[in-house]
């Protein structure tokens, strides 16, 4: 298997460019020696900042979201244009987030990683589930419906661009962590999803990542599981310490 392990902070709407430049200046010494590929996806003001601290080391930029139309009159919106020129490498795409506050659809993810990939940006299509599919049973469905729509104009030979990261909602920021089973359960779910709609090489060459309250004590366990490939982080991100143990234990 020649998957790339990827760890990465999702920092959400924390932390001013001054802020970003000092986290990140503590970041990427404990970056310096990862085996894994470290990303920090930081709020689009301090993008310019983390690229410029960022270049020439390990770690990789990526934004937390990202318009589908080149250009126009869409206010308040961020092209790939745009980010391309910063030097932003990674995207994420369709978080639990933006789905639930700012009205974000299989359709629009499914363009925005049309776009991100046109424009050579990684993207991190996110999927999850909520308490409430969790406990009718509907878990696999609604994720396999998530992965099916957003990768339905994705050709193979672009598939090993794209990460996905498996998101369970109610696991977010609740502290309340899948046990490594479950995580692995839905992981490996996912990856037959995308054997399904490809084929099992691509399937094979897919990373996928866990995310919902990973930390400095969890994730040595979630990342020894056969099909999690790595972490998307939110709060333990924010704390170079904890962010750092969480690159160590990825190897
Ligand atoms: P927490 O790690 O804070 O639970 O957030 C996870 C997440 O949403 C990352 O995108």
């Amino acid at each position: 298997m020649s998957r790339k392990t990827i760890i990465a902070g999702n920092w959400k709407m924390n932390k001013t460019p001054k802020e970003a430049e000092a986290l990140l200046g503590e970041v990427l010494p404990k970056a310096a020696g990862a085996a894994c590929e470290v990303v920090v996806c930081t709020p689009y003001v301090d993008l310019p900042t983390a690229c410029r601290v960022a270049a020439g080391s390990k770690v990789k930029v990526g934004a937390q979201n990202v318009h589908f139309e080149a250009s126009g009159a869409f206010t308040g919106e961020i092209s790939t244009g745009m980010l391309n020129e910063l030097g932003v490498a990674y995207v994420i795409i369709g978080h639990s987030e933006r789905r639930e506050y700012f009205a974000e659809t299989d359709e629009t993810v499914s363009k925005k990683i049309g776009a991100a990939l046109a424009a050579g940006i990684l993207p991190i299509l996110c999927v999850g589930e909520s308490l409430e599919q969790r406990e009718q049973n509907v878990t696999s469905e609604h994720i396999r419906t998530q992965i099916k729509v957003a990768l339905r104009n994705v050709s193979a030979a672009d598939m090993p661009k794209v990460v996905i990261a498996y998101e369970p909602i109610w696991a977010i920021g609740t502290g309340k962590t899948a046990t490594s089973a479950q995580a692995q359960e839905v992981c490996q779910m996912v990856r037959e999803t995308v054997k399904e709609c490809f084929d099992a090489a691509v399937a094979d060459s897919v990373s996928i990542l866990y995310g919902g309250s990973m930390n400095a004590k969890n994730a040595a366990e979630l990342l020894a599981q056969p099909d999690i490939d790595g972490g998307l982080i939110g709060g333990a991100s924010l704390k170079a310490e904890d962010f750092g143990k969480i690159i160590a234990a990825a190897g």
